[in-house]
């Protein structure tokens, strides 16, 4: 490639709030998907998935909600290839400022026989019906033939070809089951780009699931083989092993410019914070080692590595952290810090907040500062999350008192606040959280199964925030509750309550349409 041809732009489409959403213990409430979906404008995202408006109420209120308040974005909303899918997904973009509607089908001879029952000429006469009648509306109109990577090659020409003549304004390629090699996919793509004839008049976009651990690989192969559109999520959650991590995708495409020579329109100083505004909300932690947004991404822990470092950081380091929005000084002074420098410190961050959202922040600041000698940017935006973010709540923590020690029967006692009602009492357990859940299910009269309750401490030192993650089930479905407090007890009665909530959000809204 010479370093003369001018860089190409590669569309990023986000389907955080609509595959990442689909994570078990992903579900997240209206307000929350409405803050992601701002963070994931102000990130550059071209699209926003904003989810799958037939499958519930609740789905259908969220997107229609995301399409009257972003303006810079597409904001695309999922169907089925049926005319009520469809027609429901235009009802709940009609006011997006630049509406999109994904239609999409299985196209694989196994899905065909075993899932749909359907033949190809079938399945070819409704990818393009439905193609036509979405095209009907003033919307961009994307399909997918679902499960493409396991499609006959040249019947997926057919349908890229027939589906783009009936008005497809991008196909995907999706590599639903994650079975795709890079190389392999990739001539996929380079394929399609050869017969099919009129495949320049539509973008062609890739869709990779992560089951080999390849969905990143297979993305970029495919973006060097025409590919302009990549669909991904924040953190790379998504269907089982998750989908491609847009993180990764857009740092190696920025930082090996050399090699690709595209570009994005992602404002990469945003990229961390909307990592942890995700993990914020739906409590699933980055794995430490995970590229671009793990807690060990720049660390380095080597000698040999640090002296490198200290001589010149470009002998280990091949982006900067400050390049993703990870600053190098976390650090506020506490007790002696002041409003306005708070207020700086959060628009750093990336949170410009509002006068009486700062009074209530800082109250809480104050009171953690008293007990903790430096409070780091984790710690605000854990304040941040609890005071601001999270949604009106049912369920309320008042107080709790705990006696427990070697020879006490741990015993909580708790008052919580139920739809503005004040209610005490008092549990046992084998220890000090057992005793605590059992107070809190007694106070709500709930008892739903728990299935994993973890502790971790969101910076390092005894006086550390504990951050606590809470999965609870109800009815097949599992929500995750976080709480965080000096106090790691406080922090798990938090996140067990903030699971009640979740859980009272997601209660009527339940239909189940698997998608991948
Ligand atoms: O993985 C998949 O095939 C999907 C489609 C709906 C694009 O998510
Ligand atoms: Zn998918």
């Amino acid at each position: 490639m010479s370093p003369k041809t001018k860089k190409e732009r590669v569309y990023i489409f986000d389907t955080t709030l609509r595959d990442g959403e689909q994570s078990p213990g992903a579900s997240m409430n209206p307000e929350e998907k409405i803050q992601l979906a701002k963070r994931l404008e102000s990130l550059g995202v071209d699209i926003i998935e904003a989810g799958f408006p037939i499958t519930s109420d609740g789905d259908f209120e969220s997107v229609k909600q995301i399409a009257g308040v972003i303006k810079k974005s597409q904001i695309a909303a999922l169907a089925r290839a049926n005319q009520l899918d469809i027609d429901r997904a235009w009802e709940a973009i009609a006011e997006a400022a630049k509406p999109m509607i994904h239609v999409f089908l299985s196209s694989s001879d196994i899905h065909l026989k075993y899932q749909l029952r359907k033949t190809r000429n079938d399945v070819l006469k409704s990818a393009c019906d439905m193609v036509k009648h979405a095209a009907a509306y003033p919307a961009k109109i994307e399909f997918s033939p679902m499960d493409a990577t396991r499609t006959d090659r040249d019947y997926l020409c057919d349908i890229v070809e027939a589906v783009i003549d009936a008005g497809a304004t991008t196909v995907n390629i999706p590599d639903t089951v994650g079975y795709a090699i890079p190389v392999e996919f990739g001539e996929l793509i380079a394929y399609l780009f050869d017969k099919v004839k009129n495949i320049n008049k539509a973008v062609i976009s890739v869709h990779c699931h992560n089951d080999l651990g390849l969905a990143v690989a297979n993305s970029l192969a495919a973006v060097q083989n025409g590919a302009r559109q990549v669909e991904c999520t924040i953190n790379g959650i998504g269907e089982r092993a998750g989908n491609a991590a847009m993180e990764e995708i857009v740092m190696a495409l920025d930082t090996r410019k050399d090699f690709f020579n595209y570009y994005t329109d992602i404002k990469t100083k945003n990229i961390y914070q909307t990592s942890r505004l995700l993990t914020q909300i739906t409590g699933i932690a980055v794995q430490p080692n995970k590229a671009i947004v793990g807690a060990n991404a720049f660390a380095h822990e080597s000698g040999i590595h640090q002296d490198g470092m200290i001589k010149e950081r470009t002998t280990y380091e091949i982006m900067k952290p400050e390049s993703v929005g990870i600053s190098e000084s976390h650090i506020i002074l506490g007790k002696h810090s002041g409003r306005h420098a708070i207020n700086e410190h959060y628009k750093k961050m990336g949170y410009n907040l509002k006068e009486q959202e700062l009074n209530r922040i800082y109250v809480r600041f104050k009171e953690l500062a008293d007990l903790k000698k430096e409070v780091f940017d984790e710690d605000l935006e854990a304040i941040l999350f609890e005071e601001i973010l999270r949604v009106t709540d049912k369920y309320k923590l008042i107080y709790l008192n705990i006696v427990s020690g070697s020879v006490a029967v741990p015993t909580a006692t708790l008052q919580m606040e139920i739809d503005g009602v004040l209610f005490q009492d008092a549990g046992f357990g084998v220890g000090p959280v057992d005793a605590t859940f059992s107070a809190i299910r007694k106070i709500t009269k709930t008892d739903y199964h728990l299935m994993k309750y973890a502790v971790n401490a969101i910076t390092g030192g005894t006086d550390a925030q504990g951050e606590v993650t809470v999965q609870l089930q109800f009815n097949g479905r599992s929500v995750v509750g976080h709480g965080a407090d000096p106090d790691v007890l406080v922090a798990s009665a938090k996140a067990y309550i903030n699971a009640l909530n979740r859980l009272e959000c997601i209660k009527g809204n339940t239909e189940e349409i698997v998608v991948e």
